[in-house]
């Protein structure tokens, strides 16, 4: 009995975190406090420009503009959340080194429209199979705690579970779902929208 709670106590970060980061397969993380240790956390609410960019011009991969407006919990635009975003790069890598953060990462703040936008690369499934590629994206409020929001997937993908597509498609933009749509410039566009989560 003790030994079963002091492992417990040992492995629940590890197993919230893998529950985050694979829960596109098996279903969208639902939200919920991302730990200040956590290796993977934006750090929080802070300063950026409501557009900016994750991969510079010289990252291999399919350019990707992702863009939303943030919505509060009476349905309007919300001005200063700060959208953080990591993803896998075009091998399906976060490229990271021990303890430190995904190589590919960025944050916006959103505008007074409630913008806000990614300039960076359409990721990759991870290498290893079985999740579908996706974008994890949190949100922090300078007076709440930095919090997770489903991870980001994109239509068309055949490692999303019918399961999942069926939940999301009555969502429209604020699915985690959304087509990347082609622009007449070769890149790719997706848009998807965020609500203030009502249990933050
Ligand atoms: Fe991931």
């Amino acid at each position: 009995m003790r030994r079963s709670i002091i492992f417990a106590f040992l492995l629940g970060p590890v197993v919230s975190r893998l529950s985050a980061d694979v829960g596109v397969s098996a279903g969208p993380v639902e939200g919920g406090p991302v730990y200040p240790k956590d290796r993977f956390n934006g750090g929080g609410a802070r300063e950026a420009p409501w557009s900016t960019t994750i991969a510079d011009p010289s990252e291999a991969g399919e350019k990707l503009t992702l863009t939303g407006t943030v919505f509060d919990k009476e349905n309007q635009p919300r001005q200063g959340v700060t959208v953080y975003a990591y993803h896998t790069d075009r091998r399906g890598l976060y490229r990271y080194r021990p303890w430190s953060p995904p190589q590919l990462r960025g944050w916006t703040r959103t505008d007074a429209q409630g913008r806000y936008e990614f300039h960076t690369i359409k990721p990759a499934p991870y290498p290893w199979g079985g999740t579908a590629a996706h974008v994890h994206m949190t949100l922090a409020l300078p007076d709440k705690i930095e919090w997770w929001v489903p991870g980001l997937c994109f239509a068309g993908d055949p490692l999303l579970s019918d399961r999942l597509i069926d939940q999301e498609s009555k969502k429209g933009l604020f699915a985690s779902i959304q087509p990347l749509q082609p622009q007449s410039d070769g890149t790719l566009r997706c848009v998807r929208d965020l609500r203030i989560p009502s249990d933050w």
